[in-house]
Order: structure tokens, then sequence, then C-alpha cells
């Protein structure tokens, strides 16, 4: 997983990371995921090629009170040489299954607006944008928008 997402930050993904992170650092993170699973705070897709790991997504449930029947996609990363092909699109289908699962009302993702591929992706499973930070995003000297999307469970 660190590998396939430092391989990714690496190539300039936008992925809230501008070195790769490390692997304590993801440990952590998997640690946290599979802890919240079962009562639904988390929840997280891994797409596997043989015994490699080619995708990995996953939500988490909003902390604050009045927000707790939503969660938010913190992260979806499809390894380069297996975008196309689907891959990116499985693991939102299953997250967006797990959701349902847990009772959801509300996904709710951000994404940098020079995306192009996550904005198809996206928009082609139902998300539609409901705002826009100018310049938001701080890579070094370099700033981009931030988008917001969300898609509602209830409609
Ligand atoms: C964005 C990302 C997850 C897409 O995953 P993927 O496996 O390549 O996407 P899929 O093959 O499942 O494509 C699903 C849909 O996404 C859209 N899409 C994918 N690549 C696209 C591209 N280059 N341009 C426009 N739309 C694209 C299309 O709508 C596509 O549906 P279609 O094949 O029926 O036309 C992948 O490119 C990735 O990991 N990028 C780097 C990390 C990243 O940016 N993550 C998102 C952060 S918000």
């Amino acid at each position: 997983m660190t590998s396939l997402l430092g391989r990714l930050v690496d190539a300039g993904a936008a992925l809230g990371w501008v070195t790769p992170p490390a692997s304590t650092e993801i440990s952590g993170l998997v640690r946290r995921l599979a802890a919240g699973t079962e009562a639904g705070e988390s929840a997280a897709a891994i797409a596997r090629r043989d015994d490699e790991i080619t995708g990995f997504a996953y939500w988490t449930r909003y902390t604050r009170p009045t927000f707790r029947p939503h969660v938010d996609i913190e992260k979806v990363a499809v390894d380069p040489g297996a975008q196309g092909r689907g891959v990116g699109r499985g693991l939102m289908e299953a997250l967006i299954q797990a959701a349902r699962g847990h009772g959801t009302e509300v996904i709710t993702l951000d994404l940098r607006g020079d995306n192009g591929a996550a904005i198809g992706l996206y928009e082609s499973l139902g998300f539609t944008r409901y705002g826009r930070l100018p310049d938001f995003v701080a890579v070094g000297q370099k700033r981009f928008d931030t988008l917001l999307y969300s898609r509602d469970l209830r409609l």
C-alpha cells in the first residue's frame, strides 16, 4: 500500500501528500480503518492483481455530532499501470455499497481542480459539484482549486 501511494505521489498525483507517505503512517491508517469498519466508522476497498495491490480507497464517517449520518471519501488511488481499466470505478462502487449498508445519507469528497480523471469518475457515479475553493490547494508555490462533490443516497 505504501509503495502504491508512494509511486502515485512521486508521479504528482493529487492525493494530499507532497512527499510519499511513510509506511508507519500508512500502517497506522490501515489499523484505524480496520478498527472502525464493523461499527460503520470507516470502510476501505482494495483492488488486487495476484499478490499486488493495484488500488485502494476509503471513507470515514464524520465525527461532528451533527454530521454523523454522513461519510467522506478521503482517498481513491489506482496504480498508474492499472488505470483506465475500471479499477477506480470498482473501488468507488464498493465504497458506495458499504456506505448504503451503514445507512449513510450523504457521501462527500473533494478533489483538486485539475484532476480530470477523478472528475470524470465521480460525475459518472452521480456525484454533483456543490462548491469550489479557488487556489486552496498548495503544492509548493503552485495553487489549485479544490472542488467539493457530494452524492445524496436518500435520492
Ligand atoms: C482518478 C483515478 C482513481 C481513476 O481510476 P481509474 O481506475 O483509472 O478509473 P476507471 O478506469 O475506473 O474509470 C472510471 C471512469 O472514470 C473516468 N475517467 C477515468 N480516467 C479518465 C480520464 N483520464 N479522463 C477523464 N475521465 C476519466 C471515466 O468516466 C471512466 O469511465 P469510462 O471508462 O466508462 O469512460 C485514478 O486515475 C487515480 O488513481 N489517479 C491518481 C490518484 C487520484 O487522483 N485520485 C483521486 C483523488 S480525488
